[in-house]
Formats: C-alpha cells, sequence, structure tokens
C-alpha cells in the first residue's frame, strides 16, 4: 500500500449566498506519486476543490488531509510552500525576470543563491526552455505557452510534495498543449510528484491521469483509471461527457 498523500473525507464548501453546495460531501484519497486529474463541465466544482487543499478556500464541512494533517491545523503559508499551484491565467510577476519568477519559492524557504540559480536552469531545460534564451527575460516577452511553462516551472521550483494545477494549459493552442502534456507527463512521472489536475479537456485528462474523478454538481459520478472509465462508465452522464465532442483516444 501507499502511502496517501491527499484525502478529502466529506469535504464541503458552501459559498456566502449560494442556493447550493461548490462541493458537497467529496470523498476520495489521492496516493503519494499519484496523478489523479478532476474532470466535469464548468461550475461542477473542479477549482473548489482544488483550492480547498492549499486553503485558498475554507471547508464549511469534512476534512482535507495532506501527508495526514488535517489541513486546517497546518500553518497556510508554509502549507503552501509544500504545494506547487499552477493556473490557467498563469499569474507570473510582469516585474521580475523568468528566472525570479522561478525562484520566488526557493527564495522564501531560503536557498542558497548557489543552489536556487542551478535549480532555476535545471527547471527551465526541463520545461524545454533554454536558460540562456530565457532566464532573464520579462513575463511580456513570452507567448502564451512560454509564459504557461515558466508557470509550470515555478510550481515545481521548490521541489513540492503536490502539485495543484488548474487548467495550466488552458491558454494554449491545441499542438503547444499536447507538447506541454507531454512534457508534463514526464516531469511527474521522473519526479514521482503527487498531481491533482483539473481540466474539462476529456482527452486531456486520459491522457493524463493514473486515475480520473468525473465530478457532477459538486459531487462525484464516478473514479476510475482511463481505460475503465471508457469502457465502463458507471452512468449515462460519465458516457456522455466521455464522448462529447472528438471521440476521446489515449495517447
Ligand atoms: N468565490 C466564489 N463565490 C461564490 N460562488 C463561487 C465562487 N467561486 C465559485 N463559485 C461557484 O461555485 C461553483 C463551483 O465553481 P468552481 O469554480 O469550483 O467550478 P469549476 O468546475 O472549476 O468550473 P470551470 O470549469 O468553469 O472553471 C459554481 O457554481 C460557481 O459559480
Ligand atoms: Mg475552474
Amino acid at each position: 500500500m501507499s502511502e496517501t498523500a491527499i484525502r478529502f473525507a466529506g469535504a464541503t464548501v458552501r459559498y456566502a449566498g449560494a442556493d447550493r453546495a461548490a462541493i458537497d460531501g467529496v470523498t476520495f484519497d489521492v496516493a503519494a506519486g499519484e496523478t489523479v486529474v478532476l474532470l466535469g463541465p464548468s461550475g461542477c466544482g473542479k477549482s473548489t476543490l482544488l483550492r480547498t487543499v492549499n486553503r485558498l478556500v475554507a471547508l464549511d464541512a469534512g476534512r482535507v488531509e495532506f501527508y495526514g494533517s488535517d489541513v486546517a491545523t497546518l500553518d497556510a503559508v508554509e502549507l503552501r510552500r509544500h504545494i506547487g499551484y499552477a493556473i490557467q491565467a498563469v499569474g507570473l510577476f510582469a516585474h521580475m525576470t523568468v528566472a525570479q519568477n522561478v525562484a520566488v519559492v526557493p527564495e522564501l524557504l531560503g536557498w542558497e543563491r548557489d543552489a536556487v540559480r542551478t535549480r532555476v536552469d535545471e527547471l527551465l531545460e526541463l520545461v524545454r526552455l533554454d536558460p540562456v534564451r530565457y532566464r532573464n527575460r520579462r513575463p511580456r516577452a513570452l507567448s502564451g505557452g512560454e509564459a504557461q511553462r515558466v508557470g509550470v516551472a515555478r510550481a515545481l521550483a521548490a521541489k513540492p510534495r503536490a502539485l495543484l494545477m488548474d487548467e495550466p494549459f488552458g491558454a494554449v493552442d491545441a499542438l503547444v498543449r499536447a507538447e506541454l502534456q507531454r512534457e508534463l507527463l514526464r516531469i511527474v512521472r521522473e519526479l514521482k510528484t503527487t498531481t491533482l489536475f483539473v481540466t474539462h479537456d476529456v482527452a486531456e485528462g486520459l491522457r493524463l491521469a493514473d486515475r480520473i474523478v468525473v465530478m457532477r454538481d459538486g459531487g462525484i459520478e464516478q473514479i476510475a483509471a482511463p481505460d475503465d472509465l471508457l469502457e465502463r462508465p458507471a452512468t449515462a452522464y460519465v458516457h456522455d461527457l466521455l464522448h462529447a465532442g472528438d471521440l476521446p483516444r489515449r495517447a
């Protein structure tokens, strides 16, 4: 049995003024080293569930554990230093260079200057951006796909114990997206980083996931490995979701 990295136990969030819970009694475990994809239509609660892990959203009921500790009992800032977070909007700091953006968390953690510099180059190479060409650029001098790679490099910078990725490739075209997916797969397999990945792109989910959590209206419809999900969708909803748009194919 492998170690449990993230445990959701009855996780429930009700935003102020909302008539129904954004996530409602969500329960499942993510094993250390596993890549779990949250899949489902807009508004089903994917981002909310992800953000309960690094405490950007607080629970109204239930609990979320990170390596055995209830996240509500941990220091939020400290917790976030051990969890890489990448989002669609990237959120690079415009006034900093690429290298400074990637170095933010290692510097907060007090790494030696040489260790930070080495790590930045290593990560830029990992996401296939030549450090010599890119390290001193500002975000405005990057394409959308390059900026998202820097966002992923930054999320990985301090060797986090888990990665939360909320449609990190949403802003790039299909070709670049496929390349970034391959790179991310290679990176998380190489580093064996526990990853929770949000997408509403079915093909992307099938390609990246060890297991897929299909969400519906704040709850879980089915949890299964990609092949099982395709072969044995538990409900018509899952079937229809998988077959919306192009027929999905595993890479
Ligand atoms: N800060 C907030 N305040 C109030 N309601 C919110 C807030 N954030 C999200 N919601 C609502 O909670 C529900 C779940 O939202 P969430 O952002 O988690 O969905 P999602 O699955 O990530 O959707 P998308 O694919 O569009 O990003 C939606 O009904 C949304 O309108
Ligand atoms: Mg979202």
